[in-house]
């Protein structure tokens, strides 16, 4: 009676043990879709060295082929753009989604992972990011929201690079700053916003 329970309990937390998220393999199953999704954001976001990270909004399709040994999973992603830099050491998972006052950007991507034997591979993926609603639709949903701009605009560059050398005579700065990224540069109607990972110029 003793030993059974002892193995019940052994098997139990065998069982807690290989629930934990990200040590479970995947599989071929159909049901896998949520599983493989996460791993592919991760990738995402991972490979992603400018702008903001990327949340998953849904999975649009998951097709699974079964190959030998193993099988070809495409997935098709809707993601979200969160208010983290890539830079943000914050998890994705704990990032806030942009707001549709503030121009969110949507990413639809096409994922292609292979599994085999428990080991997933992202062998390919496709992001085409725009924004939510257009700036033609902003302006009739939220006249007075901001307006993003193209990050080549000149004006808007022009007034960063203006922006960073008026940061940089601040006297109570203890380093000169240079500037490394622009990540976004929105209009209101009468002030630019900027929003800029600025980097101690070491
Ligand atoms: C996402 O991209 C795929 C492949 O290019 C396309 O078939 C699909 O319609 C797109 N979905 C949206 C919501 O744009
Ligand atoms: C900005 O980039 C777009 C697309 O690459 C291009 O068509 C446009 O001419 C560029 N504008 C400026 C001011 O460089
Ligand atoms: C200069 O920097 C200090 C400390 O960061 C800040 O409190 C102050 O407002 C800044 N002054 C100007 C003119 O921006």
């Amino acid at each position: 009676m003793r030993t059974l329970r002892v193995l019940t309990l052994l098997s139990a937390a065998v069982l807690l043990c290989s629930a934990a998220p990200g040590l479970e393999p995947l599989t071929c199953s159909e049901g896998n879709g949520p599983a493989a999704a996460d791993k592919a954001v991760h990738h995402i976001n991972e490979h992603h060295d400018h702008g903001y990270k990327f949340r998953l909004h849904e999975v649009q399709g998951n097709s699974v082929e079964q190959v030998d040994g193993g099988c070809n999973v495409k997935l098709q992603l809707d993601l979200r753009e969160t208010k983290c830099h890539t830079i943000n050491p914050k998890p994705f998972e704990d990032c806030e989604i942009r707001g549709m006052g503030e121009r969110a950007v949507k990413a639809n991507c096409t994922v292609l992972m292979t599994i085999k034997d428990g080991d997933a591979d992202i062998t390919k993926y496709e992001c085409d990011t725009r924004q939510e609603k257009t700036n033609l639709e902003m302006v009739r949903i939220c006249p007075d929201c901001p307006v993003l701009l193209p990050l080549n605009n000149s004006e808007g560059l022009k007034s960063v690079r203006e922006a960073t050398a008026e940061f940089n005579k601040n006297t109570s700065n203890q380093h000169y700053y240079i500037l490394k990224e622009v990540g976004r540069i929105s209009t209101g109607v009468q002030r630019i916003l900027f929003f800029l990972p600025l980097f101690v110029n070491s």
